[in-house]
């Protein structure tokens, strides 16, 4: 490391080999403990932790300036190395097998009360670890995260590097990304009544650099803000990988990320992850209820509906014979009649009506529903869960509502009954939908955004059966997450066109929101696609977490405020004006 003047070593670096040597560490004062005349401090530093002696009898002047140290000072001390007493070591601290002798203390700033302990197993309310974030990431566990964030970084750096891609920086201040977000606008005060947006994504940015040739594009971090609802795994501004090639197909570029992932996770965790099987989003959402499976684990659905329907239960008859359908998951247990109501009231809040149950032992089905199944549909269904032994939940309801409904409960299923091994399993998901319809305002919306290709041979469909289309569109899930997204593009003007259409997007808006991206395919763009990977999300999973506030050195709260210096904040009437903005809101 770069030495520099007030500071020989790292409180993380000394061992017996520095015995006897004069040494000066700087530090905060981790704890202070008095032991009858000897006073010991922990004194803590991003490297580690080294303990300090002040003993009147090896210096008493440095002996009384450590009466007056408080938690969290921060300090430099000057001293000999000296071994510990045997059965004194402590195995868990690298420096465990010395400390050192103080010859001399400076006290460089003394701490208030810190308002939250610098301790990884205590932790602070949110809000609280918020508003001190500067203490929050004192704690080792912080200063491990955001380290290990930079490691990865520059292993997904050193990939792109050795594959050709250049890096390049779109801008912050754009005009309004298609994301499907809301955008965060920018008053321009040199343009009156004119706005930037700030970018949900470099998208169009990137598009544009494969038009003007330059093949493979990476940007790290790529910063996207989008104007959303929060939760523990989305951020008003995140971090991606972005990245976007020329000449490829969508096998080329999964085929690239596949490879890029694997070599990330070996050289940050030194870890192996298999092949990353491919999944439609069909199969998907048959299996797993949604098209983010978590594939750590099995307990998959199953639609009954053909054999329950042959039944007598009304509540599935009637349901069917509305267009829903009747789907079930067999968890292999012996539960409790408090179990199984708890389980039913968890679909019921997740949005069912209810749940129906059969319980199969020794070869037999039995509950309350058992009589309205002759033997042959028990037989058949049967032959459809492979059922040994356990339950089969049944949830019948509208197609969407049973996905959803049992996705959330094979997830609760596989967290009650300890099904989710320690790994990281990845999958691909393909073959999505272009469009989705959107019941509210009666049209159809892009799946994902509306420069997606759709699959080459669904373009004779695309007008007359919109539904039916599928794009060039890939999702990358990570246990249970959606880590990546991306896909081919549209590079040919007619498509996109067509597709502008169908969205019922007129070409005048179209012109308005980005016509310069149309015009510059016009010049002749490369097939190309890309992705974007969510980096906060991966970090946040490797370590093993899912909350990628633990990943993030400042993120905002669950509002969008950050409790620390206080943003969003109301600007002075100079500012207003200058921005030609006038304020319409009523005061709370
Ligand atoms: P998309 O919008 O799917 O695609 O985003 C890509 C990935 O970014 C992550 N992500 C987020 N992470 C944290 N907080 C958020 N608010 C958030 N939103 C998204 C997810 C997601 O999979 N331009 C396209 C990519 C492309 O087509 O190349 C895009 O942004 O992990
Ligand atoms: P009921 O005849 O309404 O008492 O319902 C009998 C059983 O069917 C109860 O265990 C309900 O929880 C369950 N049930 C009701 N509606 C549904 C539904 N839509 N899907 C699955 N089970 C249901």
């Amino acid at each position: 490391m770069f030495p520099t003047s007030l500071r020989t070593h790292t409180c993380g670096d000394l061992s017996t080999k520095e015995f006897n040597k004069k040494v000066t560490l700087c530090g905060w004062v981790a704890t202070r403990r008095d032991h009858g005349g000897i006073i010991f401090i922990d004194l803590r530093d991003r490297y580690g932790i080294t303990q300090i002696v002040f003993d009147p009898k090896h210096n008493k002047e440095s002996h009384k300036s450590a009466e007056f140290l408080r938690r969290e000072d921060c300090i430099q001390v000057e001293g000999k190395v000296k071994k510990r007493k045997k059965g004194m070591e402590n195995k868990r601290l690298a420096t465990g097998k010395i400390e050192i002798f103080s010859d001399k203390l400076h006290v460089f700033s003394k701490s208030e009360v810190p308002p939250i302990e610098i301790d990884d197993n205590i932790v602070a309310s949110e809000e609280i670890r918020l508003k001190y974030r500067y203490l929050d990431l004192r704690r080792p566990i912080m200063q491990r995260n955001l380290l290990f964030r930079q490691k990865v970084i520059n292993v997904v750096r050193e990939y792109f590097n050795k594959n050709g891609f250049a890096e390049i920086q779109t801008p912050m201040l754009v005009k309004p990304t298609p994301e499907g977000a809301r955008d965060y606008i920018v008053p321009s005060r040199v343009n009156p009544g004119s706005f930037y947006a700030l970018p949900q994504s470099p998208q169009l940015y990137k598009q544009i650099l494969m038009i003007a040739g330059f093949d493979r594009y990476f940007q790290l971090p790529a910063i996207c803000l989008r104007d959303e609802d929060l939760r523990a795994d989305r951020q008003p501004e995140h971090s991606q990988v972005d990245l976007e090639m020329s000449f490829v197909n969508e096998k080329d570029i999964m085929g690239f990320v596949e490879g890029m992932f694997k070599y990330v996770i070996k050289q940050a965790v030194n870890k192996n992850v298999g092949d990353f099987p491919i999944l439609s989003y069909k199969e998907s959402k048959e299996k797993y209820g949604n098209d983010k499976p978590d594939l750590r684990f099995g307990l998959e659905l199953h639609d009954v509906t053909e054999i329950v329907k042959k039944g007598n239960f009304s509540v599935f008859n009637d349901v069917i014979k509305n267009g829903g359908i009747v789907k079930c998951i067999n968890p292999e247990k012996e539960f409790t009649r408090n179990e199984l109501d708890a389980y039913s009231n968890f679909c019921v809040s997740a949005g069912a009506k209810g749940m129906a149950y059969l319980k199969y032992e020794k070869g037999k089905f039995e509950s309350n529903i058992v009589k309205f199944f002759s033997d042959k549909d028990k037989k058949e269904l049967i032959n459809k869960t492979k059922i040994k032994k356990g339950y089969l939940f049944f949830v019948a309801d509208k197609e969407k509502t049973v996905n959803s409904v049992l996705s959330e409960l094979r997830l609760k299923l596989g967290r009650d009954l300890a099904l989710i091994k320690d790994e990281l399993r990845f999958c691909w998901v393909t073959d999505f939908p272009l469009f989705s319809y959107n019941e509210d305002e009666q049209r159809w919306e892009p799946e994902h955004h509306m420069f997606t290709m759709p699959k080459e041979e669904h373009l004779e469909i695309l007008e007359s059966n919109p539904g039916k289309v599928l794009g060039n569109l890939f999702d990358l899930v990570l246990n249970g997450t959606e880590v990546g997204s991306g896909s081919i593009r549209i590079s040919r003007p007619d498509v996109q066109e067509r597709v502008m259409k169908i969205i019922g997007m007129k070409k005048e808006e179209a012109r308005k929101k980005f016509g310069f991206l149309l015009e510059a395919y016009e010049y002749a763009g490369p097939v190309h696609g890309g992705m974007g990977l969510g980096f906060d999300r991966f970090v946040a999973l490797l370590l093993g977490g899912n909350d990628i506030r633990e990943v993030i050195a400042f993120p905002k709260n669950k509002s969008a405020q950050c409790p620390m210096d206080g943003s969003p904040a109301e600007v002075d009437e100079k500012q207003l004006r200058e921005a030609n903005i006038k304020l319409d809101t009523k005061k709370k």
